[in-house]
């Protein structure tokens, strides 16, 4: 499988924090590939480099054979490289479809909102086009029954799959999710998670997850990076990963965060038998 990204020696200061130190992997099309650690860790910090929102204060990000470490947002955008954020960033008053739609302004040749030729050039034609492929998300996420409810209206979990349908909108290769089911009750995790899994499959998009729940990370995960004060500690297979020492004392102290390892016994069941 060729490379989707691969992300060489990044480092990330801001004044005197260093949000990520020397920072280096590689990721294949068509993996989900998720990233954890403790709070802090430098995880949103490794995405925002991937998406352009940070600029490394060294090293370099490639998307397949392109350096892409110079290039905006924007330009990453339209090379295929799309996200959602950690908190919300919806348009509260407009509609779950117009939300949606914004995921796809860089897709737009004409500018169909204010064109006074819409009738008479292509762009209601382009509208119609990006309408259909808008429907298509709204189907596959089953976002049917909101489609037309103001954003601002719906429930925490839906608002976090109308924000995955806006990030789908710009038919990415590459995706990150960051922290795609935080706050979320157990099925809408579950559902979510299905989601994330099929939009791998069936989209063969390319999954870049961070997400604090070992469960879900376990489960549906084909590779995993740890971060601990802003350096990578671990790599690999989900199993191994969470098994390695120097992940568990990451963690340790952390009230929170409890890794799943059915072969450890709880200190309660140790002292039960
Ligand atoms: N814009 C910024 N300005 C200053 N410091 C920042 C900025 N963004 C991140 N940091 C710092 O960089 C470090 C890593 O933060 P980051 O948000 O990447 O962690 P994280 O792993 O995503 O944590 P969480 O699990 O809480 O979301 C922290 O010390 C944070 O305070
Ligand atoms: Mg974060």
């Amino acid at each position: 499988m060729a490379t989707s990204l691969e992300v060489r020696g990044v480092s990330l200061r801001f004044g005197g924090v260093r949000a990520l130190t020397d920072v280096s992997f590689a990721i294949k099309e068509g993996e989900l590939f998720s990233i954890i650690g403790p709070n802090g860790a430098g995880k949103t910090s490794i995405v925002n480099c991937i998406s352009g929102r940070y600029k490394p204060t060294e090293g370099q990000l490639f998307y397949g054979e392109r350096d892409i470490t110079g290039l905006t947002p924007n330009a990453r955008a339209s090379l295929g490289i799309g996200r959602t954020f950690q908190n919300l960033a919806l348009f509260h008053h407009m509609s779950v479809l117009d939300n949606i739609m914004v995921g796809r302004h860089h897709l737009l040749k004409n500018n169909f909102l204010t064109g006074s030729l819409y009738w008479l050039t292509g762009a209601r034609k382009e509208e119609l086009a990006h309408r259909h492929k808008v429907e298509e998300i709204i189907d596959f996420l089953d976002l049917q029954s909101v489609r037309k409810a103001a954003a601002g209206t719906l429930s925490y979990g839906l608002r976090k799959r109308v924000e995955l349908a806006r990030a789908m909108a710009l038919e990415p290769r590459l995706i990150l999710l960051d922290e795609p089911m935080a706050g979320m009750n157990f099925e809408e995790k579950e559902d979510m998670a299905r989601y994330i899994v099929d939009l791998n499959e069936e989209f063969g998009m390319t999954v870049v997850m961070i997400e604090h729940d070992m469960g879900v990370v376990m489960d549906i995960s084909h590779r995993v990076m740890v971060l601990d004060f802003g350096r990578k500690i671990a790599e690999g297979d989900p199993g191994a990963v969470l098994a390695d020492p120097h992940v568990k004392r990451a963690y340790l102290g952390e009230e929170d965060e409890v890794l799943v390892d059915p072969d450890d016994a709880s200190p309660a069941q140790e002292s039960a038998a």
